[in-house]
This record gives C-alpha cells, sequence and structure tokens, in this order.
C-alpha cells in the first residue's frame, strides 16, 4: 500500500510511525511532513499548501498513493478529502460536509441538539452585533465563563476564565477579526477524550486519553494546544469508553447519516465527566494532537489497515484493536514565549533518540532548529504511569533547546490516585 500523509506536526510524526510499522504500507510520503518524518518517510516540503486541494491532488496522483490520509482540520474543512474522492482516491478524513462538526461550533451544537446528546448551554454571537448585546450575553453566562472561537482555531481560541473582562476582550478580538463567538456554560469534571474510528453508523473507539490544555503546572496560565497527554486513564470506569460511545459517539453519527452528510474519519470527542455523567465539550474532525501520540504509543493492530478500513467503508469488517497492556505519555516541549510568542530558530541538541517526536523543527546546514511554538514530544511507555512518566522525562532531560519548558505535571494527579469522577 502507498500512502500520501498530509500534515507536518507531531500527531503526523506519530501516524507516520504507525503506518512506518505496518508491513503492508510499501511506501509513505509526506505533505510537506517534517525533519523527523523525514527519517521514515518521503517528505514534501515544498508541499506546504496542505488547504489547497488541486496541489494535494497532483502530488498523490505523482507518488500513486492507494491511501490520502489527511491529518490537520484545516484541509478537511476545506474539502481537500472531497476533491480527493471525486478524483477516485481513497481518503482517511471527513467530507467538507461533515468537517463542519470541528469547523462551526454552532453546526456541532446543532447536531448534539438533534441527537440529544449533553453538552453545555451555548449563545453564538455574530461578528455584526454590537457591544451591548455581547455584554447582555456575558451577563447570561458565569460566574465561570467559556469563550471560544467559532472559527477554526486548532484548539487554541478558547478562553476559560473567572475574569469577565478578560472574557469580554477575548469575545471582542474574536469578533474583530471576523469571527463569531460561542459563549458556554462551564463543564465541571475531568476531561477525556475519546478518539473514535467513525465509517457512517459503525463507530469503533480507540483508547480514551487526557489532555493539558494550560501552558503551566497545575494548569495555570494560558490555554494552548495541549501540553502533554497520557492514556489509558487509570481512574475512568472499565465501562466508560463504552458509555461514551453509546451515549454520543453513536448518536451523532447516526445523526450525521440522517442529514446525508455521513462521517468518515475520525471524530474526536472532547468531553467533561460531571455529576451528570460525559458532556462534550468539543468535537474535532481529526486526530487530537497531543493525545494522539500516546494512543497510537500503545496500538498494536497495524494502523495502514484501519485506516484503510474506514476509507473503503468497511469498518464493520474489521477485527477488535489489540492494545499493549501500560501506558503511554507524552510531554510537549515548548519553545520561549509559547503559546503567545515562541522564538524560533534556536538550536536544539539531544533530540536524535527513541521516543522523540517532531512538531516545530526545521533543519539548516545540518541543525535542528526550532520551528514553531511546540517543538518536539518525547513519548514514554510503561507498564504502570509511574514507569511511563518516568521514561517520558528521562528522555526529555537528553535534550536541550535555549529557552525552552515543559510541564513536569503530566498525569501526575492521575498517577498520585488525585482524579476521580463522581455522580452516575
Ligand atoms: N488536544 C487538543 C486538540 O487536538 O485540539
Amino acid at each position: 500500500m502507498r500512502i500520501l500523509l498530509i500534515g507536518s506536526g507531531a500527531r503526523e510524526h506519530a501516524l507516520a510511525l504507525g503506518l512506518h510499522h505496518d508491513p503492508a504500507v510499501k511506501a509513505l510520503h509526506a505533505a510537506p511532513g517534517n525533519p523527523g518524518i523525514a527519517k521514515i518517510a518521503t517528505c514534501h516540503p515544498e508541499a506546504t499548501q496542505v488547504d489547497d486541494a488541486q496541489v494535494m491532488l497532483e502530488l498523490a496522483k505523482q507518488v500513486e498513493a492507494d491511501l490520502v490520509v489527511i491529518g490537520p482540520e484545516v484541509p478537511l474543512v476545506s474539502g481537500v478529502a472531497d476533491v480527493l474522492r471525486e478524483a477516485g482516491f481513497l481518503v482517511f478524513g471527513p467530507s467538507k460536509a461533515a468537517a463542519q462538526i470541528e469547523g462551526s461550533k454552532a453546526f456541532a451544537k446543532d447536531v448534539m441538539a438533534a441527537a440529544g446528546v449533553r453538552t453545555a448551554r451555548a449563545e453564538s454571537i455574530q461578528p455584526d452585533q454590537n457591544q451591548a448585546a455581547v455584554d447582555a450575553a456575558l451577563d447570561r453566562f458565569g460566574p465561570h465563563y467559556v469563550v471560544k472561537d467559532d472559527g477554526l482555531a486548532g484548539g487554541k481560541g478558547v478562553v476559560v476564565t473567572d475574569d469577565r473582562e478578560v472574557a469580554r476582550d477575548h469575545a471582542r478580538s474574536v469578533l474583530d477579526a471576523g469571527n463569531p463567538v460561542l459563549l458556554e456554560s462551564f463543564l465541571d469534571g475531568p476531561e477525556v477524550s475519546l478518539f473514535c474510528l467513525v465509517d457512517g453508523e459503525t463507530v469503533v473507539p480507540l483508547l480514551p486519553a487526557q489532555d493539558h490544555k494550560r501552558a503551566y503546572e497545575n494548569d495555570e496560565g494560558p490555554n494552548t494546544g495541549g501540553m502533554g497527554a497520557y492514556a489509558p486513564l487509570p481512574w475512568l470506569p472499565e465501562d466508560a469508553t463504552q458509555r461514551i460511545v453509546d451515549e454520543i459517539c453513536v448518536p451523532v453519527a447516526k445523526e450525521m447519516v440522517k442529514r446525508g452528510t455521513p462521517y468518515s474519519g475520525l471524530l474526536y470527542a472532547g468531553l467533561a465527566w460531571g455529576a451528570d455523567g460525559p458532556a462534550v465539550v468539543e468535537f474535532n474532525c481529526r486526530f487530537g494532537d497531543p493525545e494522539t501520540q500516546a494512543v497510537l504509543a500503545l496500538l498494536k493492530t497495524p494502523l495502514g489497515g484501519v485506516l484503510r478500513a474506514v476509507a473503503e467503508g468497511r469498518l464493520d469488517e474489521l477485527p477488535p484493536l489489540e492494545w499493549s497492556e501500560g501506558y503511554a505519555l507524552t510531554v510537549v516541549l515548548a519553545a520561549e514565549g509559547y503559546p503567545q510568542d515562541p522564538v524560533t530558530g534556536a538550536e536544539i541538541y539531544g533530540a536524535d533518540c527513541e521516543g522523540v517526536l517532531h512538531a516545530g523543527t526545521s533543519v539548516r546546514d545540518g541543525q535542528l532548529l526550532s520551528a514553531g511554538g511546540r517543538v518536539l514530544n518525547v513519548i514514554g511507555v510503561g507498564e504502570s504511569l509511574a514507569d511511563a512518566r518516568a521514561r517520558a522525562y528521562e528522555i526529555m532531560h537528553t535534550i536541550s533547546l535555549v529557552g525552552s519548558f515543559y510541564r513536569s505535571d503530566i498525569a501526575a494527579k492521575a498517577e498520585q490516585g488525585e482524579i476521580s469522577i463522581s455522580g452516575k
């Protein structure tokens, strides 16, 4: 099988590793890829316009792809999968219409309402509404404010705050940029990311994971794209994954079929488990980053065959997924200044070892340099969460990048038994 993988982050590096280890994958190409992916795939660094369907189509033809795997949300929401499918390619990733589940938070709310899925109360504010309308809407929420950019923000456009002025300022800046704002009631309880393979009404869950979205230790500081994650979740009851599938993912998949826009690809359910059980914080139309890096580290079933089964519409024929025992942890190394103003172009040393994934890097004259806010991910796998944590931080300590930082408390609360779910 010849595969074209679209994307360039650590999530794509994790996908590339999984595909590289699948004996059925004979050729792996990445558009544009990154210096880490380049060690195991043929990268096409000139193909940076991943949301330009014609560019991706030409490349898929050139490399004679049997399957195109689309990693990021931007090409999915802009309809790259549709153009490739129309040209006869097998594609892992939802259509433009189905990707609206991430592209428009208001669309996602509508689907959830129709499917009877528990989620936060929400109100949408349009860019042409005046400040008085914004203030009146804010009055209907609080004391915890959840203010979302209803455009594509890669998980970074959300501000959760108890400070009304901060909420107001974020809403204003999103509206001034021309995007709608979604105000939501705050959902309490530990967060769960559940990724499901979805093919029409067939839903197959991967292992549940938990992200750490705040920049600094103890969940302080600004929201980021994610600073670390672990899987599975030792504090989640055994039947919890099936419950999320039955109460949330299957009803949504059925609703998408009913609307004539069946989902095919990876549906990411971002949830909070409160007193009433799991409720949806957001859906994404792609694998999550950095949770994917931990989840795929435990997947034993060859990845290419799994993604192909979804793309061919025969997920229902796939044997049960096989997983390694134990835990996996990923920790993000971020550049100085991340997330507000990351410093790039700094030299990286000690990253050339197993368990290191590239997120934002480049190479100049043979020297690895930082090229983004999230620079590298390290992966630790172990029999216990403590072992996985120890391994990940052991690898992290070998890496040097001036001014960089990482959170040393990824999965610490879970390891210490400090997370529990209450209620139903
Ligand atoms: N884990 C956050 C995201 O992928 O959006």
